[in-house]
């Protein structure tokens, strides 16, 4: 059994910023939601988040994580001085108590459990992670015995010349037996560079405490500043990027292109560099996404392909092509063989298969058919200046160039709208609806000049 505390009170002060660091977002999370899924596969009896910082804007994030306690230190004294909050929670416990520092994104819950295995296996009174770092910068610096047993643990800020040459680091995540912990918690010293009460100083205090060596240090980042955040992203970015190659997935330019952890792809996937996939959406086989584009929320099935769009919240069936230049929002849904082409913005409307809408238009709150073809500059006005409406299209209707249809209005199956009509009245099926004036040619007319006046017809 374990108890999970997250330490998540302080304000991250090299972040230089009016959020609170573990707000900070990385990926489309922030940095305390990554921690908290790390060790929801741990299933602890009790997840407690330390908050102090801003405290009621870290709660409010939270909120919909529902096991979540939270537990106040209203003065930030530093990470023991955090622990020691926890001691009129945690009365009779005597179990574990698993430590995290809220500024470690990257773990990973399998390293997570290895540690809690080592801590049981040997009986040891704390646990805690540890990493060999080519520049340990910043991080306190922990000193072992030849068995991994910790002898003494050292902040940088506190260090000597010589305690710097040592390069493995303390990674903020510790496993206590709380009994043992809570017995030494009163008794913390702030007699340090920072002032600060250390839980670092508590864990040599407790009993036998056994160091376990995290291999890939990337995974211990802490996050104190932007450039460290930034460090984050792109190992983020190159974990998913390397699971999507591995699986089939074409990336051309890996570097230029970004994915969301929760996006999915399937194999023979291309996508061209400058291309951002986010949030849930999913990319079936054969499709071909980018130079150049969004794609957030959306599905698309196989043999899509998108070229310079955004596509946000929306489904495109297979082998329709979007784009270049197309704008797709608010729930749109693309029939199979479509084309949405250049300058065309499609905004909760839905397209049936085979219909093309392939130049400079505005297709909001329609339902339109299959076989239609929407003119160049068709554009439906769907608002009146308090609500919108809606519009429907029949099957293999046509829109001349330039028409305009006013809201709510209905064109029924194989309608034609003639070039430059503006269309606010229903066509029924089969019919031609023309709304524009008549064109007036008059023959032979020329301005009439006096004998003085020459015109300059080049001016
Ligand atoms: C801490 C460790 C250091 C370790 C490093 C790993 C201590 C004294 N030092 O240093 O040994 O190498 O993490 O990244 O623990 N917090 C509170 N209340 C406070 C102060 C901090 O909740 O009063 C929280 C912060 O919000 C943060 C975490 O504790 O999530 C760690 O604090 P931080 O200031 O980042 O400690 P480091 O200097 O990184
Ligand atoms: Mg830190």
């Amino acid at each position: 059994m374990v108890v999970v505390a997250i330490l998540a009170a302080g304000r991250g002060t090299r972040m230089k910023s009016g959020l609170p660091k573990v707000l900070h977002s990385l990926g489309g999370r922030s940095l305390l939601e990554r921690v908290i899924e790390s060790v929801e596969p741990l299933s602890p009896s009790r997840q407690i988040a330390i908050v102090g910082y801003q405290s009621e804007q870290v709660k409010t994030a939270m909120h919909s994580i529902s096991n979540l306690e939270f537990v106040e230190q209203t003065v930030q004294l530093g990470t023991g001085h955090a622990i020691q909050q926890l001691l009129p929670y945690l009365q009779d416990y005597t179990g574990d108590l698993l430590v995290l520092n809220g500024d470690l994104p990257l773990i990973r819950s399998e390293t997570l459990q290895q540690m809690l295995q080592t801590h049981a296996q040997n009986q040891n009174a704390a646990t805690i992670l540890t990493s060999h770092l080519p520049d340990p910068t910043g991080y306190g610096r922990v000193f072992c015995n030849d068995r991994n047993i910790v002898q003494q643990m050292v902040e940088h800020k506190d260090c000597s010349a010589a305690q710097r040459q040592n390069h493995r680091i303390n990674a903020g995540v510790y496993c206590f037996r709380w009994q043992n912990l809570a017995q030494v918690l009163p008794y913390l010293q702030a007699n340090n560079v920072q002032k600060e009460y250390y839980l670092t100083d508590a864990v040599t205090q407790v009993g036998q405490v056994m160091a376990v060596d995290v291999e890939d240090y990337q995974e211990i980042l802490g996050i104190n500043d932007r450039l460290q955040l930034a460090i984050a992203y792109e190992i983020l970015q190159r974990r998913v990027k390397e699971k999507w190659m591995l699986a089939g997935v074409t990336l051309i330019d890996p570097t230029s292109i970004t994915i969301d952890e929760t996006v999915e792809l399937q194999s023979d996937v291309i996508i061209e560099p400058q291309t951002h996939l986010r949030g849930n959406t999913v990319i079936k086989t054969g499709s071909h996404i980018g130079p150049g584009s969004l794609i957030e929320n959306s599905q698309l099935a196989e043999n899509v392909t998108v070229q310079y769009s955004v596509v946000t919240d929306s489904t495109v069936k297979a082998g329709s092509r979007i784009g270049p230049y197309a704008h797709l929002r608010g729930q749109v849904q693309v029939g199979a063989g479509c084309r949405v082409g250049n300058f065309v913005e499609l905004k909760n409307t839905q397209l049936g298969d085979r219909t093309n809408a392939a130049h400079l238009s505005y297709l909001g709150d329609s339902v339109v058919g299959n076989q239609v073809n929407i003119g160049a500059g068709t554009i439906t006005a769907n608002y009146d200046g308090v609500k919108k409406h809606p519009t429907k299209i029949g099957d293999r209707t046509k829109t001349g160039a330039n028409s305009v249809l006013v809201a709510p209005v209905i064109l029924g199956n194989d309608v034609y709208v003639a070039a430059g009509s503006t269309i606010s009245q229903n066509v029924p099926d089969d019919a031609l609806a023309i709304a524009r004036s008549r064109q007036v040619v008059k023959l032979g007319w020329r301005r009439k000049t006096n004998a003085n006046e020459t015109i300059d017809r080049h001016k």
